[in-house]
């Protein structure tokens, strides 16, 4: 055993700490098929085990990978032989849950399902919300600054994190669990690690805000006849449900297409079909008079030809598989035996040519290409998924997706992050000013370059 090995062994005991063939049942993420690698699984059960065992990786220059549910889609968890897997999954203990004050104390290694559930038992509602929910920790969430389903009406996980504790690269604990709404006492540390992609330091507990559980949710999809309407009705519906509009979703024909077909489960719930499917979901204060409402307001949509089909979900079982429709992954994995996803962020009004314009290069370039696009529109946020055909070349598709996206002043990372994936194309968003600042605070965080290493961007250009 190694001198590293036993020292970190020394921290967190035998059972706190995996290598060689107990490594072998590990996955290195759960959209991979590959084995985890790593020199050791490090699983420390407290703040204190977390601290030490950097302070013995930063001083041996020791790299580490902070990982959490291992759900991220950009490289960010990727990890070598050589590296310390560092984690969180023996940190999961929700430590309280305030209904006055609206605070959950948790650690980082719970998952955000759990989060959402005891919340719920609360009589309150954590919004953090996505397709990943069962398996994602909120370390990860907050290390990746995650995104979902109702940033339209709460936010990103930055404006939902009101705490954090910090473990920095040499063992130093940075606590600012504080759990008021405000706190304007200077620079927002706590801001600084939020999306840092574990390259600042490893987060190990939050204070998280809570907000009240709506009366009811409804849920709604409705078949759009144009860009322009699709367009018109985010802003016709979050002007007049009075800020109950919580997501506001959107798949383009063939993706909607595609996840109620042959390869999918899901009986398609609209009759009519349209280039574009709009999923909303509504919080309402007064479940009959709510519900009356909104059957009203789509009612007067179809009137108009705002839309040419619609459905409310009938019961919950209903809502869920129309949220299925969006989330499930599985129709293309059983068409295509593989997934290839893509997220980016750009001004609405220019959606609709840059898809066509992205689908007509891919084509030229793979003409057997499909592009499937969907995403959390009401946000910007664009999602495409891609095949067959292109994964030996995603350096040309990679142009052909990021390449516009900086006159349009749209970003190659709406809500997954940079990674490794995305390393290449942060230039097209951030600025050289702004990248070499991130460089000089990474290297004033961690002056050994042990956390992390290579993800986001390089220390030194090429
Ligand atoms: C989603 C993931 C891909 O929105 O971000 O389904
Ligand atoms: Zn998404």
């Amino acid at each position: 055993m190694s001198t590293l090995v036993s020292q970190l062994t020394e921290v967190v005991g035998d059972a706190g700490i995996l290598t060689g063939k107990a490594l072998a049942g590990r996955s290195a993420g759960i959209w991979s098929g590959e084995a985890l690698k790593a020199l050791a699984l490090v699983r420390p059960k407290s703040t204190e085990e977390v601290s030490a065992v950097l302070k013995i990786c930063h001083q041996a220059r020791q790299s580490v990978i902070p990982a959490g549910g291992m759900t991220g889609l950009v490289g960010g968890h990727e990890s070598g032989d050589t590296d310390i897997v560092l984690s969180l999954e023996r940190m999961n203990s929700i430590e309280s849950c305030d209904p006055r004050s609206r605070t959950m104390v948790v650690e980082a290694g719970t998952i955000l399902q759990t989060i959402q559930e005891k919340a719920s038992d609360a009589g309150l509602m954590f919004p953090l919300d996505l397709g990943a929910r069962a398996s994602c920790t909120i370390g990860g969430n907050i290390a990746t600054n995650a995104g979902g389903v109702r940033v339209l009406r709460y936010g990103m996980t930055r404006d939902l994190v009101l705490g954090l504790e910090v473990v920095l690269a040499d063992g130093t604990v940075v606590s600012s669990m504080f759990d008021m709404l405000k706190n304007n006492t200077g620079y927002d540390l706590k801001q600084w690690f939020v999306g840092s992609e574990g390259t600042l330091g490893v987060v190990t507990r939050a204070v998280l805000r809570l907000y009240e559980a709506p009366i009811a949710t409804e849920t709604a999809l409705l078949a759009v006849p144009s860009w322009e309407d699709v367009m018109g009705l985010l802003r016709h519906f979050d002007g007049v449900l009075a800020g109950g509009l919580v997501a506001f979703e959107v798949l383009w024909r063939n993706h909607y297409e595609l996840n109620t077909g042959p390869y999918s489960e899901l009986e398609p719930p609209l009759s009519e079909s349209a280039p574009y499917y709009v999923l909303i979901d509504v919080f309402i204060s007064d479940a009959k008079q709510g519900r009356e409402n909104l059957e009203a307001l789509l009612m007067q949509c179809l009137e108009e030809n705002k839309i040419v089909d619609g459905a409310l979900a009938s019961s919950e079982t209903e809502r869920l598989k129309f949220w299925q429709i969006r989330e499930n992954f599985e129709p293309e994995q059983n068409k295509f035996d593989t997934i290839c996803g893509y997220d980016v962020s750009l001004p609405i009004e220019a959606m609709e040519k840059y898809v066509e314009a992205v689908e007509t290069n891919l084509i030229s370039q793979f003409p057997d290409a499909e592009l499937y696009a969907y995403g959390h529109i009401g946000d910007g946020n664009l999602h495409f998924s891609i095949y067959p055909g292109v994964a030996k070349d995603f350096d040309v598709v990679n142009k052909i997706i990021y390449g516009p996206l900086k006159d349009l002043n749209g970003s190659v990372s709406a809500e997954h992050g940079i990674g490794l994936e995305k390393k290449a194309y942060l230039s097209l968003t951030r600025s050289e000013t702004e990248i070499d600042l991130m460089r000089r605070m990474k290297m004033m965080m961690d002056p050994n370059g042990i956390l992390n290493p290579g993800k986001l961007f390089d220390l030194v250009e090429d």
